[in-house]
């Protein structure tokens, strides 16, 4: 008897270690090289791809998948033009597809870096087969949390490894019983007889079983762990926020197929703080004349007391369109528009997603404060010809050489540093 709950000790001790490792290991691939592939992949390719569906280019998720020729999606990755080119076939064969676009060439991408972002696409798409979610700007959720995968993979261990401890439980205890209570030898239909009587004793005696309690104890805590863990995450965070506008104001429309300039409405971006949303007089530069019948452009005209027929505008019965902000830092982070987009020359879809393909604007990123950090951690400052930095360098040869430094040397009357 002894020997048996030992070797029982034993085994489920090494189940326990397995699972463990096995969860260790589980997680490491998860999040290893495909965390470094999805910056890359959300700054340069989510302009034209995305994982689950066509965009300019093919829904990468199925297509990287299917293609298993790594060597191939590299060469094609760094420099499609030179496989184009070169009349590769296959090459050849989407470029047609898609009605010869044309993707970018990304010379300055090293072979590390198309393997990291292939294994974030893949991973990626593999969750996302696994756990379809709906809703737009979701698929990129992964910056928010610990990833899915991994719960779903730890819930599953610990079920697994629970259910082959409590059959092995259930074989040791038949086998204790027939060993102790009958020496002899027992009929097939009196045992079972012996086990439909003891049904509710078996959950009593269950209760009292130290290591059913502990497992149920550490499920219990695991479980709530975990859903505490997610929720703290996911608080205060509205990725992928679409809220219903006043107006359907289509972005995908001006300033995809009509190729508005963002800049042209969101003037504000480039010079201030603050984008800004166009006034309604920007509109009615075209839609005076354009789709005039359409209801949603009625709105306009009645938010501005304009009278289509009589084309005058009376201003009693103007009154301001109320558009839902969708982006919104709490007030104590200063975030500064013009500081990323004229400074620093990112693109307004690195933080905003393709926005020229949007129905409706959603809200792309996280906006956490880890986002803004792993941004300010990856990306290099561009020093070259920008007169702030080369101050800077000035004052520092000023300090080496022991020299004294006003406040007004480091920029301390520039109106910007007090004021905005
Ligand atoms: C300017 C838009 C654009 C950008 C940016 C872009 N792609 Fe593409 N991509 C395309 C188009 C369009 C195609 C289809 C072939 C063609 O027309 O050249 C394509 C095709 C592909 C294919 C081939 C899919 C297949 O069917 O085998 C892969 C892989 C791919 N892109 C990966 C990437 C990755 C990775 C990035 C980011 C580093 C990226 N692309 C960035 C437009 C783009
Ligand atoms: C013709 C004018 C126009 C153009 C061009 C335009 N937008 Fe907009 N944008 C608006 C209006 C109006 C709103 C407010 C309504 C809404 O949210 O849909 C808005 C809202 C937004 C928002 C959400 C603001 C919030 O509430 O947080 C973002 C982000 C945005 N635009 C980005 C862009 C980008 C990026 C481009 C260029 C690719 C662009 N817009 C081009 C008019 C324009
Ligand atoms: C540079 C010209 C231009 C500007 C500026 C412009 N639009 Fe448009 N807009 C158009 C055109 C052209 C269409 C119609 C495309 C079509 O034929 O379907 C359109 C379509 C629309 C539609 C869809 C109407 C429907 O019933 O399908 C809405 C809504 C709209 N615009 C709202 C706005 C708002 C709000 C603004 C100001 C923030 C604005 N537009 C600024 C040119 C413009
Ligand atoms: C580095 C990331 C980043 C870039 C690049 C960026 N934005 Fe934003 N954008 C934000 C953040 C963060 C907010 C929320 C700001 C807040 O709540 O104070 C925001 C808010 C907005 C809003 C809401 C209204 C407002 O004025 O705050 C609009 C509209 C907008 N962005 C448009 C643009 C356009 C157009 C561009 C490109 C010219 C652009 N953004 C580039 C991060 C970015
Ligand atoms: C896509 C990348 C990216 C994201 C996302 C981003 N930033 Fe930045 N940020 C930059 C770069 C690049 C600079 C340097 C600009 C320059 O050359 O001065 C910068 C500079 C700044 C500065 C000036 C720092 C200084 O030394 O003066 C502040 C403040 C700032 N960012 C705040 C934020 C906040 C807040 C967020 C998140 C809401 C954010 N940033 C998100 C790229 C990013
Ligand atoms: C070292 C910080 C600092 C700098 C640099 C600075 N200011 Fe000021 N400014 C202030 C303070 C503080 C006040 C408020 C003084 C008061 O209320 O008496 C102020 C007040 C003002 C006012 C008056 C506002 C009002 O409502 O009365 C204006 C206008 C102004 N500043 C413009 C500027 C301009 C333009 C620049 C750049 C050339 C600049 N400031 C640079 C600190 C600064």
């Amino acid at each position: 008897m002894r020997s048996f709950s030992l070797i029982f000790k034993q085994f489920s001790r090494s189940v326990l270690l397995i699972a463990g490792f096995a969860f260790l290991g589980f997680s490491a691939y998860a999040q290893g090289d495909a965390a470094k592939g999805e910056a890359i992949f959300k700054a340069k390719c989510t302009t034209c791809h995305k994982i689950d569906s066509k965009l300019i280019g093919p829904a990468l998720g199925p297509t990287v998948t299917d293609e298993t020729d790594d060597k191939w999606l590299t060469h094609w990755i760094e420099n499609n033009q030179a496989l184009i080119a070169a009349k590769d076939p296959k090459a050849l064969k989407i470029y047609n597809e898609y009605n010869q676009s044309g993707m970018t060439v990304f010379g300055e991408l090293t072979d590390g870096d198309v393997a990291n972002i292939l294994a974030y696409v893949r991973t990626t798409w593999k969750t996302m087969q696994a756990a379809p979610k709906p809703g737009a700007g979701t698929q990129v959720a992964a910056e928010t949390g610990p990833s899915d995968l991994v719960i779903y993979a730890l819930i599953g261990v610990i079920v697994l490894a629970i259910i082959i401890i409590l059959v092995l439980n259930k074989v040791i205890a038949t086998l204790e019983r027939l060993l102790s209570k009958n020496k002899d030898f027992v009929f097939e239909d009196e045992a079972v007889e012996v086990v439909a009587v003891d049904r509710l004793a078996g959950i009593k005696k269950l209760a009292k079983n130290k290591k059913f309690v502990f497992f149920a104890l550490l499920c219990g805590t695991l479980a709530l762990g975990s859903w505490t863990w997610v929720t703290m995450w996911n608080t205060n965070v509205h990725q992928g926020y679409q809220p219903v506008q006043p107006i359907k104001f289509p972005h995908d429309l001006h300033a995809g197929a009509m190729k508005i300039d963002c800049q042209y409405c969101h003037s504000g971006a480039y010079k201030s703080k603050n984008a800004s949303i166009p006034s309604l007089n920007v509109c009615m530069n075209c839609h005076k004349v354009v789709k005039t019948e359409s209801p949603e452009i009625h709105k306009i005209y009645d938010a501005l007391g304009y009278d289509p027929q009589t084309q005058k505008y009376d201003s009693t019965k103007a009154r301001p369109i109320q558009w839902v902000r969708i982006h919104n830092l709490p007030d104590f982070a200063y975030f500064n528009h013009s500081q990323h987009v004229k400074v620093a020359g990112l693109k307004c879809q690195t933080c905003h997603g393709p926005v020229q393909t949007m129905k409706e604007v959603y809200q792309y990123s996280p906006l956490t404060m880890k986002w803004c950090i792993q941004c300010h951690k990856r990306t290099d400052v561009n020093t070259k010809g920008n007169a702030y930095y080369e101050n800077m360098i000035a004052v520092h040869d000023l300090i080496k050489q022991g020299k004294k430094v006003s406040e007004a040397a480091m920029g301390g009357i520039e109106c910007g540093k007090c004021h905005y």
